[in-house]
């Protein structure tokens, strides 16, 4: 399989390259700038909020997965908020807008998301749920929206509603594994915001099942089927990292770093269910949170 994938540097980028690697597919790179990556015929250069792209070494892609942009991590400044909107929506457009065009376009887009779509409430949500409120909710329906060329040129999309993805080498994991390991693995707030999850290496075998099911489009849940709110993440994370945290971190000093990144990222969430995967059969290798983080650490 011939498979495009934007964002290949980042933390899950990295792991879906060497997945598809190892199973023989053909991945091109697109990435704005070589940097680490050594050049091959392979790579193909963008700039998402500029406007450029080199599009012939997207011609005939069977697949394309997009997965790039500004990291939601450090300080929401005004300007920090403007690159996480940007990169994904004018990304997204120039993207979908390119594969529209193509002579020989790919059957799927795959586009990453966020369950930040749903926002914060107490009820389960699916992906029939409407759009929740916030920054994040916005710009993940401008995100998704932004797909809207590709969709119209009969390209199937979907968007990878992803929960918090663990694995130690980036991530949530790589942030609180070392304060864990310090006693220091507090829950935020009151701890009962929910707290939805994949494990990476199981984003590689879903992206798979979601290709062969063709009849599926538009979102999907990328998420455990175990909700765990944050005080239970935290807990099942202490054990796992061989350290319990009596502590608590109060939603106050959460919202000491401004933006509103806490309340969104931190104390808020929604219980997020991935009705599409388990209702199309697939099989989650890592359903339960803390199997899941005891092969990990
Ligand atoms: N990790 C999670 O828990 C999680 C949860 C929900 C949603 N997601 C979404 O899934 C996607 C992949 O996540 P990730 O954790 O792999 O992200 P990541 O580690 O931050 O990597 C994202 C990649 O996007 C590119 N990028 C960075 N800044 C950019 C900018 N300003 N404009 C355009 N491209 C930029 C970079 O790739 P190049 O340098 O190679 O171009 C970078 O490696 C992201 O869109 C993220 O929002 C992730």
């Amino acid at each position: 399989m011939r498979i495009a994938i934007t964002g290949v540097s980042g933390f899950v980028g990295r792991a879906l390259v060497a997945s598809f690697a190892a199973r023989g597919d053909d991945v091109t790179r697109v990435v704005r700038s070589y940097g680490a990556i050594p050049p091959d015929e392979r790579t193909v250069i963008w700039q998402p909020t500029q406007g450029s792209i080199e599009r012939a070494g997207l011609e005939a892609q069977d697949v394309v997965i997009h997965l790039a942009g500004e990291s939601l991590a450090g300080v929401w400044t005004r300007a920090k908020k403007q690159r996480i909107r940007d990169s994904r929506e004018l990304g997204t457009a120039l993207l979908a807008r390119t594969l529209a065009g193509l002579r020989q376009p790919p059957r799927v887009l795959i586009s990453a998301s966020g369950m930040n779509f749903y926002g914060s409430r107490a009820e389960a949500v699916d992906e029939t749920a409407a759009a929740g409120t916030g920054f994040l909710a916005d710009v993940v329906k401008l995100w998704e929206g932004a797909t809207l060329p590709a969709r119209n040129a009969g390209i199937r999309v979907l968007h990878m509603r992803f929960g918090n993805v663990l694995h130690p080498d980036g991530g949530l994991l790589a942030l609180l594994v070392p304060l864990c390991r310090l006693g220091l693995g507090a829950p935020f707030g009151n701890g009962r915001q929910p707290w939805p999850w994949i494990a990476r290496a199981e984003i590689a075998p879903a992206i798979l099942h979601l290709l062969e099911h063709t009849a599926i489009s538009g979102p999907v849940n990328i998420v455990a089927p175990d909700a765990e709110t944050n005080q239970e993440f935290k807990g099942a994370l202490a054990a796992a990292a061989g350290r319990r945290s009596y502590l608590r971190v109060p939603s106050f000093a959460a919202r000491l770093a401004p933006g509103g990144m806490a309340d969104e990222l931190l104390l808020g969430g929604a219980p997020v269910v991935p009705r599409v995967l388990l209702e199309s059969g697939y099989r989650f290798q890592w359903p339960s949170l803390r199997p899941a983080l005891d092969a990990m650490l």
